[in-house]
């Protein structure tokens, strides 16, 4: 029987260079499209999958992304003193139940792949989800739910992926198809960031994730791959041919909100997709047509 999936993991103890220096202080997971931080979206989109456990992983800085989810007492004695209800109905829609956020720490960035096995007490053997916040997602269905229902279908490991244009394929964790079955693609390999002329394919693996626990065990090997960091992708890709993956074309859109542009597109997206802030944004854009 398929064991259900209910945990996911975090990762955010990236540096977030590519961001300074609003993220010399302020983690990137903490900034901000429209009115939530990012970490807000991913565990919003988590929940809506049916994950009740979350472990986030965290690292020097980082502690207020854990503090996001405490309880602001004063700050909601004021609200009810005020009669500010829909303010504090909203606040505390966000909070997650007493004990089911842990943190835990990756005290050195030393990948992706390091930053899971950093979650390994938390995973045990159960399956779980990895969502990574920058990669925002508007969806009609929330990504991770499109997930959750391909292993139900499935089985097995199921990461989230895209088609990107040849030019960009090295920037990304690119799989090698087996069979193409439309909506779901049978995996025979995976590699992290090739050279373009060396890429199986233009399907890349996006910022989400469904795995089974077994990967762990090829992370603690502590092999570094591309970009001299322990890479999940190589972790991965050893549990081919003994488990089932496959990737899913998720439908919806996708920002990477790591990068300035992306980020700011999804500034623009999200504002239109919210029906009480998009009239303004309207007005806004034709200013600059
Ligand atoms: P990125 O590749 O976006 O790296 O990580 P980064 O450090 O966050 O940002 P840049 O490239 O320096 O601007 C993808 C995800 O993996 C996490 C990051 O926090 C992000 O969610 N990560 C990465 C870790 O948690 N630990 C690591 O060692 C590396």
């Amino acid at each position: 029987m398929l064991k259900p999936l209910r945990k996911a993991v975090l990762p955010v103890a990236g540096l977030g260079t590519r961001f300074l220096p609003a993220t010399k202080v302020m983690p990137k997971e903490m900034l901000t499209v429209v009115d939530r931080p990012l970490i807000q979206y991913a565990v919003d989109e988590a929940r809506a999958a049916g994950i009740e456990q979350f472990c986030l992983v965290t690292g020097r800085g980082k502690s207020i992304l854990v503090e996001h989810f405490d309880l602001a007492y004063e700050l909601e004695r004021i609200l009810e003193e005020r009669g500010r209800q829909r303010e504090l109905a909203a606040l505390r829609a966000d909070m997650l139940p007493p004990g089911m956020v842990v943190s835990t720490r990756q005290q050195t960035p030393l990948g992706l792949g390091h930053a899971i096995w950093c979650a390994r007490h938390f995973i045990q053997d159960d399956p779980f989800a990895i969502l990574l916040p920058d990669d925002l997602m508007l969806c009609p269905v929330p990504c991770m739910q499109q997930l959750a229902e391909a292993y139900r279908e499935t089985g097995g490991n199921v990461v989230a992926i895209e088609e990107v244009p040849r030019e960009r394929v090295s920037r990304y964790g690119v799989i090698d198809v087996e069979r193409d079955m439309g909506r779901l693609v049978s995996i025979k390999g995976l590699v992290e960031k090739p050279p373009i002329d060396q890429a199986p394919s233009n399907l890349t693996i996006i910022g989400r994730y469904v795995l089974m626990p077994e990967v762990i065990g090829h992370l603690a090997r502590m092999e570094k791959g591309a970009g001299g960091e322990i890479q999940l992708t190589d972790g991965m890709a050893r549990l081919i041919g003994s488990q089932p993956f496959h990737g899913l074309r998720y439908q919806g859109r996708r920002f990477d909100c790591g990068d300035k542009a992306g980020f700011l597109e999804a500034q623009i997206a999200f504002a239109l997709a919210r029906p009480d802030i998009a009239p303004a944004m309207r007005e806004i854009l034709a200013r600059y047509a």
